[in-house]
């Protein structure tokens, strides 16, 4: 039996590189989005997320509209800068048509899902935590009703990209965040410190762009964030911090140092705003889990750097 899995995003290139990594995953079934202010406004993100189920031929899957603003505090800028004006890189992609917006707000698409698929969805969070941390808080009982959250973000020993100690998803909802790694839930934590090392590069580009409709997709997308992402790496190449983070969801992403680890929030006005303070001081005896632990972080991962090689294959056998 396929596993029910909810995607909550701002696509967003990776979260898109992500979403076409799971719809081609025989082992999970996408049965809703939700979308989330981030990369760009959550309407736009939603509608990026319409033209990337259009080219999966998946427009089955409803997608709801989420928060447009931080749970409590005012909202960063969105991240134009790394992910283009428009969320997909400005490659000059048509626009979605509104009316295929599924008419649920995604609070309620949250909850609707949670009762068809009780006690099996997985959620799977690409972007700030605003979405969840609202449901959570308007029904508690929200949280036995899931089976986990797998959450790209956070920076675990790594800096953060935001600022020097926070990594985006977590900068744009501090609060949010807090929320949702302390909800009792099961939580798994995919930081920069797993995702910055996974690169498509500029070779995985072209092999795409010889594929089907799909890899050409994701290469003209990725250009965008290439051009981003070159001064900081210094080589033109892509992190996949969504795609990465659904991987180890499916399971084909096996993290090596994998500890329950006590994970705090930085909710404060200072410069370590948005930081994720996980307790790695089992480092040097193996990283145990810990007691009071209340999120699985991947630190490392049994084949780091391979992913993208993975990645590409997969989505280039596909359309
Ligand atoms: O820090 C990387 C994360 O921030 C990714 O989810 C990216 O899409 C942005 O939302
Ligand atoms: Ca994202």
């Amino acid at each position: 039996m396929t596993v029910p899995v909810l995607v909550d995003c701002d696509t967003g290139i990776d979260d898109a590189v992500a979403l076409l990594y799971l719809l081609a995953s025989p082992e999970v079934d996408v049965v809703g989005i939700t979308t989330v202010s981030g990369n760009a406004p959550a309407r736009s993100c939603a509608l990026n997320t319409l033209r990337v189920l259009a080219l999966a031929g998946r427009e089955d899957i409803p997608v709801a509209v989420g928060a447009e603003r931080p749970f409590l505090a005012e909202p960063l800028p969105h991240s134009s800068a790394v992910h283009g004006g428009d969320g997909m890189g400005d490659a000059g992609l048509a626009s979605a048509d509104p009316s295929l917006l599924d008419e649920r707000r995604a609070l309620r698409l949250i909850d609707d899902l949670s009762r068809e698929h009780e006690g099996r969805l997985r959620i799977l969070a690409l972007g700030a935590l605003t979405n969840l941390a609202l449901a959570v808080r308007a029904d508690p009982a929200l949280v036995p009703r899931i089976a986990d959250v797998v959450v790209m973000g956070g920076a675990a020993d790594a800096p953060g990209n935001r600022t020097p100690a926070a990594e985006a998803n977590i900068a744009h909802d501090p609060e949010a965040a807090a929320v949702v790694l302390s909800a009792g839930w099961p939580v798994t934590l995919v930081p920069l410190d797993v995702t910055m090392p996974e690169l498509l590069t500029e070779e995985h580009c072209a092999r795409l762009a010889e594929a089907g409709e799909v890899g050409r997709f994701v290469a003209t997308i990725s250009d965008h964030y290439m051009d981003f992402y070159a001064p900081i790496l210094g080589r033109r190449a892509a992190p996949q911090h969504d795609a990465l983070a659904a991987a180890v969801l499916t399971g084909e992403v096996v993290p090596s140092v994998f500890p329950l680890l006590r994970v705090e929030v930085e909710c404060g006005s200072g410069p370590a705003r948005g930081a994720t303070v996980c307790d790695t001081r089992g480092r040097y005896r193996g990283s145990p889990d810990q007691a009071d632990g209340n999120c699985r972080v991947a630190l490392a991962l049994e084949r780091p750097g391979a992913f993208a090689d993975a990645l590409v294959e997969r989505l280039a056998a596909w359309r």
